[in-house]
């Protein structure tokens, strides 16, 4: 395979190197380009540029593969946990059973928040959406481990990655609880990470706290699922603000106000939003297909498409047979599902969504199996960053540890007026 690339540009030959990685993906080598040509790449939405080497996630989205530091993500979440696939993400192997146990009482031993962060929580209105909460609060810990936060050393990395590991979900749990007026529940060690999620969440004081062990399993699944993918908005979002060498709390709080949109994270909860929008208006998906084909309607088919997978995601697919299991298990009948599977159908024997490789992406199930959780809908973006966090955490180690990494500073194409002179306010 060549392993340069020949640019006629103006008169004459550029040789540009062409870098492949491990699955045999090729990359045009242009960080010489403006100093030998002039010349710099204009590509809105970075569809085509990548913008790290990375070791992490190798996503294939012609043919629906996602696999993390070389492992299925079907065999992940079958045979896995959430804080195996963390250690995974973050440290480059599964943990032997003796790197897990350690692994498990490192991170459970930072679960609790500082009674004064806690405080914090006060000053937010009752319904204050919980992703601004968390976004918050994220960036507020830095306050609190100021001396422990420096993102060039080695040991204040270690702490901040179990902190942030250990506090989202307390964190999260908190800012449900602020938002239905009940008393913040404590974590309980000796709970699972996704077990102790659920007992913050729902546990009264005035009641034994019970979490069903399939609930907790299926959530697990679902952190798993979220884990990591690559150079997402969020993503991408964690490694430019942390090339500046700001701290990783900041890197993640900001990552986590990218994945609140509605084309991310936010998809979930619109995705529920919209099938709920759905059933109101009395169940015609056909309807709401047609009304996504019109460009003018300002409405698209939420959890629909992808950037990448022009195939059904493979989330997706594990969390539609979840969802299947979990419903029957706990017995719940949720006409949403049916409403999920019939607009799934319509739109994927509709042209549009053919030629334009429309698939169900990750959020379009997700929300159903939160919903069968108890899971309320403003929470759901919330659950996504708790998965993301291993990802954005594993990522931003890979790029603040890289020697290629240099700030993150885009160039662009200025379009604006051309120089004038400056005219005093009286006389514009
Ligand atoms: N409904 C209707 N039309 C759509 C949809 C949709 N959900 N998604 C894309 N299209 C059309 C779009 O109008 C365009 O048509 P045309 O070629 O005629 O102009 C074509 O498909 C390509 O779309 P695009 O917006 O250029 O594609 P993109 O890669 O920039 O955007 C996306 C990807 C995920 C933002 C987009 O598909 C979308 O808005 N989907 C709905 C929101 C959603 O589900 N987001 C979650 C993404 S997966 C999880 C995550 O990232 O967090």
């Amino acid at each position: 395979m060549a392993n340069k690339a020949t640019l006629h540009y103006d008169g004459r030959d550029y040789e540009l190197p062409v870098i492949i990685g491990t699955e045999g993906e090729k990359a045009l080598d242009i960080r010489g380009l403006r100093d030998q040509t002039g010349l710099i790449t204009l590509d809105s939405g970075y569809g085509n540029t990548g913008a790290c080497a990375s070791e992490i996630t190798f996503l294939d989205g012609e043919v629906g593969i996602l696999r993390h530091r070389g492992y299925a993500i079907e065999d992940l979440a079958e045979h896995g946990t959430f804080m195996e696939t963390a250690y995974l993400l973050i440290y480059g192997d599964l943990p032997t059973r003796a790197q897990y146990d350690a692994w498990i009482v490192d991170v459970t031993r930072h679960t609790l928040i500082h009674e004064n962060l806690r405080h914090v929580y006060q000053g937010f209105p009752l319904k204050a959406h919980p992703m601004a909460i968390l976004s918050s609060m994220l960036v507020s810990m830095s306050a609190f481990y100021q001396d422990q936060y420096n993102a060039m050393d080695r040991a204040h990395s270690d702490i901040t990655i179990r902190r942030l590991l250990a506090k989202i979900p307390t964190i999260a749990a908190f800012s449900y609880k602020k938002s239905i007026g009940q008393p913040f529940i404590y974590p309980e060690n000796h709970r699972s990470y996704a077990e102790n999620l659920l007992h913050m969440l729902f546990a009264v004081p005035c009641e034994e706290s019970n979490v069903d062990p399939v609930m907790a399993r299926a959530l697990d699944q679902l952190l798993i699922l979220h884990a990591d993918h690559e150079q997402n908005c969020s993503t991408s979002t964690v490694r430019l603000v942390g090339s500046s060498q700001a701290n990783l709390y900041a890197a993640v709080s900001a990552a986590c106000c990218a994945l609140w949109g509605p084309l991310h994270g936010g998809a979930n909860q619109a995705v529920v939003d919209m099938l709920g929008r759905i059933q109101q208006d009395g169940g015609d998906v056909k309807k709401y297909v047609e009304l996504a084909k019109k460009k003018d309607s300002n409405f698209r088919l939420m959890g629909f498409g992808h950037r990448v997978y022009k195939i059904f995601d493979p989330r997706a697919k594990i969390i539609r047979d979840a969802c299947d299991r979990v419903l029957k298990k706990l017995g719940i009948k949720d006409p949403m599902l049916d409403i999920a599977t019939e607009l799934a159908e319509a739109a994927r024997s509709d042209d549009y969504f053919i030629e334009r490789n429309l698939y169900p992406n990750v959020d379009f199930y997700s929300g159903v199996l939160y919903r069968a959780l108890g899971i309320p809908t403003d929470m759901f973006t919330v659950m996504f960053a708790i998965g993301r966090m291993p990802g954005w955490i594993a990522q931003w180690k890979e790029m603040i540890t890289s020697p290629d990494t240099r700030i993150g500073r885009p160039r662009q194409v200025y379009t604006g007026p051309p120089a004038r002179p400056y005219v005093p306010i009286d006389k514009r």
